[in-house]
């Protein structure tokens, strides 16, 4: 056999490395299959971190108080500077609309003697149920998915719908 002149290990015969060729190929499908296994785990961890996985799967749920909590014929404006959203309940079904103007997207405010929520950068009014009222936005305020987890209601702020869809979608309202 012949020796290395550094005094290093003498090399593997041809049989010795095709043995191993087997095993090294295991252990780097292993060292492979666990970088996959760690990528998947922290993926979805860095997805929602960046704000993507929340919007795709509608993790954007917020608890916004009990059912209780919510009076008839009120709109609830305690969640617009945390959540950007209003919580109304009117003629026996508690919503959300989101307070965003659909015009340019300034945040609109109540007026409750008026009735109307109404937008303070160029004066678009929209009814308590989101309709556009006055221009120069014409869509509605969106709707938001809303549940009820045990007595708990939950607004999904990124599941949204026009004002016509979320009226015959149970998803988009709690009967109150
Ligand atoms: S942004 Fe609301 S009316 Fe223009």
């Amino acid at each position: 056999m012949e020796r290395d002149p550094l005094g290093g290990a003498p090399p593997l015969p041809a049989a010795a490395e095709d043995h191993d060729r087997p095993r090294r190929r295991f252990l780097l499908s292993l060292g492979w299959g666990g970088l996959a296994l760690l990528f998947a785990a922290t993926v979805p961890g860095l997805l929602r971190f960046l704000g993507l996985y929340a919007r795709r799967d509608g993790r954007g749920a917020v608890g916004v108080g009990l059912l209780n909590d919510y009076r008839a014929s009120t709109v609830t404006t305690r969640w617009v500077s945390r959540h950007g959203l209003w919580i109304v309940h009117r003629e026996g079904r508690l919503f959300a609309l989101e307070a965003r103007c659909t015009h340019l997207g300034c945040t609109t405010r109540w007026i409750p003697e008026s009735d109307v929520f109404q937008c303070p950068c160029h004066g678009s009014r929209f009814s308590p149920e989101g309709a556009a009222l006055n221009g120069p936005a014409t869509q509605p305020l969106s709707r938001l998915a809303i549940r009820l987890e045990r007595d708990q209601v939950v607004v999904d702020r990124y599941m949204k719908a026009s004002m016509e869809e979320a009226e015959r979608d149970p998803r988009f309202f709690i009967r109150a």
